[in-house]
């Protein structure tokens, strides 16, 4: 008999194909409230899972005695309870090193048009306000040659880093849990204290993963160690953020500006102070959402789920 398997995210139809080559397949393009019921059900007799964006709860996953493997189509894992899954033994897949490049994309997407306010003059473009010449007003400020201060130096991080090193001749400081001598080799990235990073950065670019350690550890004493002309940078997670000490460093102008592409509830509320404000750059969560990185990535995904299921190596193993 066939293992079953639970799709939770829209994958392509050549994927489709593949799953449903081996295994008797359940897919769900989304999950909501409309069929939350139907896909935990679903779970009941499931082998194996894949998807993503969707918060997995460990009811859901005690329920479902056959389950061996979930695969997520992403690098983040912090959509599960990690200490379930080792003490229950349960395997987990992610998508590390195919969106590295992606989402460092965007990351200085967010870089530049913060420092030099492209989202906000270009709305003053289409909204037919360009009546003359653009004076100090609407002035931005430099990127190129400036300090970057990355908390998080892993794959992305450095990705970011190189972008900024190789293309705008910016100087790297990083703080990490550990060293990476990598970096500082070609670089010419310089570990630093937390405090120090924050004291001398001109943007300060978080990209650590969501753990317990990790949650609200930047807030307002961060924001005060800052330079008020510095610019924050945040692509991983929100909820590494106290938003609301985000919000008043912003309104208060403790620092400059930020460009957020995560948020501590996602998609962002609309009554969202951060919405009101216009040194803010905010995007939807896009870090890795070009159409060549998310099909990588759900390659990958299907790849770590095959492998699980069949008993082989798991490609991608998150613990
Ligand atoms: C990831 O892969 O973790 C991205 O943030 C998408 O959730």
């Amino acid at each position: 008999m066939k293992q079953r398997v639970v799709v939770y995210k829209k994958l392509p139809e050549h994927l489709m194909e593949r799953l449903r080559a081996e295994f008797d397949v359940t897919a769900f393009d989304r999950v909501d409230a409309g069929n939350r019921d139907a896909f935990a059900e679903a779970l009941k007799s499931a082998h194996g899972m894949i998807g993503a964006s969707l918060q997995i709860s460990n009811d859901l996953l005690e329920a479902a005695p056959d389950l061996r493997i979930a695969s997520t189509v992403s690098v983040g894992v912090d959509q599960f309870d990690l200490n379930y899954f080792r003490q229950r033994g349960l395997q987990l897949a992610h998508t590390p090193g195919v969106l590295n490049e992606a989402t460092a994309d965007t990351i200085f997407a967010l870089i530049l048009s913060s420092a030099r306010r492209v989202v906000e003059l270009a709305e003053l473009v289409k909204a037919g306000q360009w009546k003359g010449s653009i004076g100090e007003a609407q002035f931005g400020v430099n990127v190129h040659g400036k300090t970057l201060g990355m908390i998080g130096m892993g794959r992305i991080g450095s990705a970011v880093a190189r972008r900024a090193h190789h293309g705008f001749g910016m100087k790297i400081l990083y703080n990490n849990t550990r060293p990476n001598p990598e970096a500082e080799r070609e670089l010419d990235a310089t570990f630093v204290s937390k405090e120090d990073l924050l004291a001398q950065s001109d943007f300060v670019c978080l990209m650590l993963p969501l753990t317990a350690q990790t949650e609200r550890m930047f807030g307002a004493r961060e924001f005060g160690l800052m330079k008020r002309s510095a610019i924050f940078i945040n692509a991983s997670r929100g909820r590494i953020v106290d938003e609301a000490a985000l919000v008043r460093a912003l309104q208060d102008k403790t620092i400059h500006a930020a460009g957020l592409d995560v948020f501590e509830v996602e998609p962002l509320p609309a009554d969202s102070p951060l919405l009101s404000l216009s040194n803010v750059v905010a995007l939807p969560h896009i870090g890795s959402a070009t159409h060549e990185t998310r099909l990588a990535m759900a390659e990958l995904a299907v790849d770590n789920l095959i492998a699980g299921l069949r008993g082989e190596t798991v490609p991608h193993l998150a613990l």
